[in-house]
């Protein structure tokens, strides 16, 4: 009877199931789980003939970019460092525990509820934004157990309909290469070529220049546009991670694809209202560069400049137009952005601020306006100043770059909670005569200087005591207010663990723990392999 009646029933249960099924594919696959880029015809092809390939041979001649620093950096362990090394692990692996218990396979923990978010498409951000800090820092179990997590990572598998190109590839494009760079699993490489396919669709465009979304429904239609106001870093900051899926692949494509945006940068370089420099917005889908008259190292702009040196390392110096572009533009930063501001000791620091091109009448330049603003975004011009400084062999940049990274923590020091906060005003002094923790850390392994050292650790208490909650970290909202009472904002980017606390780490240990010299950084932290000497 009982098998009578489970016959009776099968049938209706059957269709109910069916009826889920769909139902749920229709909510989560929406885009078709497993979806092959790869095999999608674009609608404006690059023929495999006309695509540029990625440099081949060995490095042409470039600077040392890491000082020499003497053996008993390597092989005998500083106490003091090996402790501080310690408590900046120990902060990981507390918002790496909370993270587990709380949020797995989620993009971020929320850290003062306690939940798992959604913030970027819901691919694991955090896991996937963390693995290579994983490894960086020894937790070899606990990078072993993301394993599978990333194997079962899904790229059509998304409640958006669009994704930020820009985001997704620094994120999750780079922390999987660089995590296979240092690892060699299998795994990471072919998830870096499923999601390097998906975004190799955000090319095809008239003109193909990316827009800022992939939407995907346009994207299968043919029918995306890249954009006529777009920040400047974003279409123009995925050569890196691009750049490296084709040296590991041997897939020219996306190579070419990045290429032909550094094309459009060295095209206009010289068109814009500060010719030099490239502004704050362009417009992709026609070209030109030269309507927006706002131009900074800050936000929007700021990896834009970032990877024009970094490229030249990841390229081992082949491509000359990078490093003609960095100069020139560095030319012009020099002029009319760097200042030095009024402090009452005198400090020989630096700041990068804005500049705004004053027109008179028919859009005739008058004169470039500096707007003296410190912006947190702009720390890394120290790092970026030094490394074009030792890549090309500028001492002067290396000048700067100490002085521009010394003006940052100075700004860290400053405020009453002894963090940063985004954007900041300032007196300047007329002429800058006299000079984040990217910067510190790059600076560091540049210099040797152990001043590095001590600023970071500085801050490193400092960001613990503004932002540590009881399980995690949280961005905070205001940093003028004495630590114990800035507002907590229930928000851990997933930047924090990969970014952050993964550069307080190397900055404390030996120098040879991923050499500036054999790894080159993308903007999200994630180091990426030089081509061997
Ligand atoms: C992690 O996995 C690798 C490769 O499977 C293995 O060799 C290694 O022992 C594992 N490490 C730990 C700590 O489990
Ligand atoms: C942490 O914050 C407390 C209270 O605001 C302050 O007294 C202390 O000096 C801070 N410690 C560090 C290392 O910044």
């Amino acid at each position: 009877m009982g098998a009578r009646r489970r016959g009776a029933l099968a049938p209706r249960a059957g269709i109910f199931l069916v009826i889920v099924t769909v139902i749920i594919c229709f909510r989560y696959y929406r885009f078709d789980a497993g979806y092959d880029w790869s095999q999608h015809a674009q609608r404006f092809p690059v023929a495999e003939a006309d695509m540029t390939r990625p440099p081949q041979g060995p490095p042409l001649r470039q600077g040392r970019v890491q000082y020499r620093f003497p053996r008993a950096a390597f092989v005998a362990p500083d106490a003091r460092l090996a402790s501080r090394r310690e408590a900046v692990r120990d902060a990981f692996l507390r918002c790496w525990n909370s993270y587990k218990e709380h949020a797995w396979g989620y993009d971020e923990l929320a850290p003062v509820s306690l939940k798992g978010k959604t913030t970027f498409g819901g691919w694991a951000a955090t896991l996937v934004d963390s693995l290579d800090a994983l490894l960086i820092m020894g937790l070899d179990a606990e990078f072993n157990a993301t394993l599978p997590v990333v194997g079962a990572l899904d790229w059509a598998r998304t409640a958006d309909s669009s994704i930020n190109v820009f985001e997704t590839t620094i994120r999750h494009l780079g922390g999987l290469l660089s995590a296979y760079d240092l690892s060699g699993e299998r795994v990471l490489l072919l998830k870096a070529i499923e999601l390097g396919d998906m975004l190799y669709m955000a090319f095809d465009t008239p003109n193909r220049m990316p827009p800022f979304w992939l939407n995907f429904a346009q994207a299968k239609a043919g029918t995306q546009r890249a954009g006529a106001a777009d920040p400047s870093a974003a279409p123009t900051s995925l050569s890196l991670e691009l750049t490296r899926l084709s040296q590991l692949t041997g897939n020219p494509k996306y190579f070419d694809a990045t290429d032909r945006v550094k094309k459009f940068l060295a095209r206009t370089q010289e068109t814009t209202q500060l010719p030099g420099m490239w502004p704050v917005q362009m417009d992709f889908a026609n070209e030109r560069a030269w309507e927006s008259r706002d131009f900074t190292l800050g936000a929007l702009a700021d990896s834009l400049y970032e990877y024009l040196p970094k490229m030249s390392a990841l390229l081992g110096g082949h491509d000359a137009a990078y490093e003609r572009m960095y100069t020139r533009a560095m030319d012009v930063v020099e002029r009319h952005l760097l200042f030095r501001p009024m402090l009452p000791h005198g400090d020989d620091i630096l700041f990068s601020g804005n500049a705004r091109v004053l027109l008179e009448k028919e859009g005739v330049q008058q004169h470039v306006e500096l707007v003296p603003e410190g912006q947190h975004l702009g720390c890394f011009a120290g790092g970026m100043f030094g490394l074009g400084g030792k890549l090309f062999g500028i001492e002067k940049h290396v000048e700067i770059g100490e002085r521009l990274a010394r003006g940052c923590a100075w700004a860290y020091d400053a405020f009453a909670a002894g963090v940063m906060p985004e954007i900041f005003g300032m007196i300047p002094c007329p002429s800058i005569a006299e000079g984040s923790i990217e910067s510190v850390f790059l600076l560091y392994r540049m210099t040797g200087k152990a001043e590095y050292q001590e600023m970071a650790w500085r801050m490193f208490l400092a960001v613990q005591n503004a932002t540590s909650t009881e399980h995690a970290n949280s961005a905070i909202l205001d940093v003028t207010i004495e630590a114990s009472a800035t507002g907590k904002l229930d928000s851990m980017e997933s930047f924090f663990m990969a970014e952050t606390l993964k550069y307080f780490y190397l900055v404390f240990s030996p120098p040879d723990l991923i050499s500036l010299d054999q790894y080159v950084f993308n903007t999200e932290a994630h180091p990426l392999r030089r081509p061997k000497r």
